[in-house]
């Protein structure tokens, strides 16, 4: 049986960090403040935001909440671009999902890169491409690395596939990935023989939003399953990409939904905010 790779545990270490500075900050004077502009009445994105006002509070940043559902791109611009200039907001976060036709990057694109702690400015992602300092990286790709750092999971050389290539999961958690020298493999919907490539894989990474994707078929004997995907079922509870009764008997480790990468996202995105409070401090 695989080990199970407890988010909470290691978002715990994440949140300890972002509290100690956190506080640093607040005794110099200095609310660390992250702004949630919520254009959506999704129940989901509302337990979300709900949940990373709660921990922020633990962690003594402070939250500004903004709700504009139904609003057009340009308001939502317009809202992101004003709190981006607010001396007293250090990150600035757009939920999602956006009203149809509205793309995140699109909107995104106003959001300061030294405030955009979830990586959502198109800029962020090319610099993260490029190698550069001075943006975060999409909180989601960050935790998945945090998690396979924290387990002391070796990735220099070793085989990783990521399923999915969105842009705030696939595509940087492969550039995240590359940078620790992994060998990485991209699929998507129309990957050709899904379960062969994902046998490849020392680490397979899943975010593809389609509970039950990845079977035992699709997992070498001993590779380590970092399930991002989070599907809510009809009777109210949270299950990944991965199906645990085929694929914890035979991965080395799995992280589960809920309780894997989950809890690390909000730790990660607070501990951005924290960092840009300080960074804003002393640029
Ligand atoms: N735990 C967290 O903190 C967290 C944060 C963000 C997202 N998530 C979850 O992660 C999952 C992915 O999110 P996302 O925003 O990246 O979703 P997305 O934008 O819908 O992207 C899904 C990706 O999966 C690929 N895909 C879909 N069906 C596939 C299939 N049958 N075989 C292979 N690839 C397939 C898609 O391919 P194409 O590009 O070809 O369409 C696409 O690239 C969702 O469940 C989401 O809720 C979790």
């Amino acid at each position: 049986m695989s080990e199970l790779i407890d988010g909470r545990q290691v978002a715990a270490r994440v949140q300890e960090q972002a509290a100690r500075e956190a506080e640093r900050l607040r005794a110099d004077g200095v609310v660390p403040t992250l702004a949630q502009l919520v254009p959506t009445e999704d129940e989901g994105t509302a337990w979300y935001v709900r949940s990373i006002v709660r921990t922020a509070k633990r962690l003594g940043v402070q939250s500004r909440i903004e709700p504009v559902v139904g609003a057009s791109a340009a308001v939502l611009v317009e809202r992101l671009a004003a709190l981006s200039a607010a001396d007293d907001v250090h990150g600035v976060l757009c939920q999602t999902p956006l009203p149809a036709g509205i793309s995140l990057a699109e909107v995104a694109e106003v959001i300061t890169p030294a405030k955009d702690v979830d990586g959502a400015n198109p800029t962020s992602l090319g610099r993260l491409a490029a190698g550069l300092d001075g943006a975060f990286a999409p909180a989601t790709a960050a935790a998945v690395l945090e998690i396979l750092q924290a387990y002391d999971l070796p990735l220099a050389g070793r085989r990783v596939v990521v399923v999915g290539r969105s842009t705030v999961v696939g595509k940087p958690v492969a550039l995240l990935l590359l940078a620790r020298h992994a060998t990485v493999t991209i699929c998507h919907s129309r990957t050709t023989d899904l379960a062969e490539v994902c046998r490849s894989a020392d680490v397979l990474v899943v975010a593809a939003g389609r509970p039950g994707l990845i079977t035992g078929a699709h997992v070498r004997p001993g590779a380590v399953v970092v399930d991002v995907g989070t599907n809510a079922t009809e009777d109210g509870s949270l299950v990944g990409d991965v199906d645990p009764a085929t694929v914890e008997p035979i991965a080395a480790a799995l992280t589960p939904v809920p309780g894997g990468v989950g809890p690390v996202t909000t730790a990660v995105l607070l501990r951005n905010t924290v960092k840009a409070a300080a960074d804003a401090r002393h640029p």
